[in-house]
């Protein structure tokens, strides 16, 4: 096999380290420790736009309900669906949301939604992506057209019903779904402890999805990058457990060849991504995932339209959805759905399913994230990163941040 880096070592580890060390600095008047030479200009670009949208979600006063997210994940049950009016209706009843129902509150500036514990339930970083990189992935979407599909039946979901795909006549993109995951389960042998397999899109070598993930590799790393600083127990777990993957020892997959190619392109510790296409995305609830863990959407928008919005009903906020955001949130616990519009967009959804994490077994421990974990993270110097990083890729940890 041939040896060569990953892209989450090549690029985005790089872009994880300057990241955490301007925001140290930016935060908390930590000295700076980030290698300044070690990225192109355009990608330190790319990071310090990244570093003020964090920077403003940090200093914005938070969203905050007045509950805790434990006692919430207890009431909604082991696999919610999000999609019942009268369950979700006895939820809210019990925890209510930070502003009552009948006030629209939609907001717009960076910020995060805490419980009355400060854990952070959701990042909302509009604007996040800068306009250059959003047109570098516009621009490779279009290799995936071919794969792009509306599910021609629905199977009882949601998710696989045709009609929340707008009309073909009236979009700029072709709509419909790929997935492009290098680990899961096939179908028919969920979460039975088999290997675990590439999606389809994925299998063909240098196929259209290889091709496009190399060619938004950059993205990827400023996703990771931001992920490794807005939840660094699942960045950092995830990471270590990809990487675990490919040892010759690991029983994880059967083709290894395969795993080793795509993590040449894949630039973040996430286990799937669905690219989605003129679809709009009614309130749900995602019941595979881990409760700890965010799911990370961008949305990328042909054009501004100021009325599109992301809608989390159980926080009591519509945040404004414009292109270039990122909203990072407890996927499961944080019911959401992005409002019906003409305007054409593609949706950006990386993912990581409980089962598969836990078939890894690299993210055992469960560490939601929290105000104190983010300040706890960023007070560490590089090298103390380094050493609460290892130790949390070993999963050998109780206390992970205390150094
Ligand atoms: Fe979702």
């Amino acid at each position: 096999m041939e040896a060569q880096l990953t892209a989450l070592e090549a690029v985005t580890d790089d872009i994880s380290t300057y990241l955490a060390g301007r925001l140290r600095h930016k935060l908390f008047d930590f000295p700076n420790d980030y290698p300044a030479e070690s990225l192109s200009q355009g990608l330190v670009t790319h990071c310090e736009r990244a570093i003020a949208v964090i920077a403003e979600a940090w200093t914005n006063p938070p969203i905050v309900v007045n509950w805790d997210i434990d006692d919430y994940i207890g009431a909604i049950g082991k696999q919610p669906t999000g999609t019942c009016i009268l369950v979700e209706t006895a939820i809210a009843s019990k925890f209510p949301p930070a502003f009552p129902e009948h006030i629209d509150v939609v907001e717009g500036n960076p910020t995060r939604v805490n419980d009355r514990m400060g854990h952070i339930l959701a990042w909302y970083l509009p604007g996040i992506m800068s306009e250059e990189l959003q047109a570098q992935v516009r621009a490779a979407a279009k290799i995936l057209h071919p794969l792009l599909q509306v599910p021609d039946k629905s199977n009882g979901t949601w998710r696989s019903n045709p009609r929340y795909y707008r009309n073909i006549c009236f979009c700029k993109y072709p709509p419909g779904i790929v997935n492009l995951v290098p680990l899961w389960y096939q179908a028919g042998h969920g979460h039975d402890g088999s290997p675990l397999q590439a999606s389809a899109s994925l299998k063909e070598d240098n196929g259209a999805g290889e091709q496009f993930l190399r060619q938004v590799i950059e993205f990827q790393a400023i996703i990771g990058g931001i992920m490794s600083v807005i939840h660094p127990e699942q960045h950092y777990g995830g990471r270590g457990a990809l990487l675990r993957c490919l040892r010759p020892q690991s029983s994880v997959t059967l083709d290894k060849d395969c795993l080793q190619r795509i993590m040449k392109v894949w630039g973040t510790a996430f286990t799937g991504l669905s690219v989605i296409s003129e679809r709009e995305t009614p309130l749900h609830r995602d019941g595979q995932n881990a409760d700890w863990m965010y799911d990370l959407l961008v949305n990328l928008s042909s054009h501004v339209n100021p009325d599109l919005r992301v809608e989390l009903p159980g926080i009591g906020i519509r945040f404004w959805y414009g292109s270039g955001t990122v909203l990072s949130i407890l996927g499961k616990a944080v019911r959401h759905g992005v409002s019906r519009t003409d305007t054409d967009r593609y949706c950006l959804a990386f993912f990581m399913r409980e089962r598969v994490s836990e078939r890894l077994g690299g993210v055992p421990h469960v560490v939601m994230m929290s105000e104190e974990v983010f300040k706890k993270w960023l007070s560490l110097d590089e090298p103390d990163r380094v050493k609460a990083m290892l130790r949390i890729q070993g999963s050998g940890f109780l206390l992970p941040l205390e150094c």
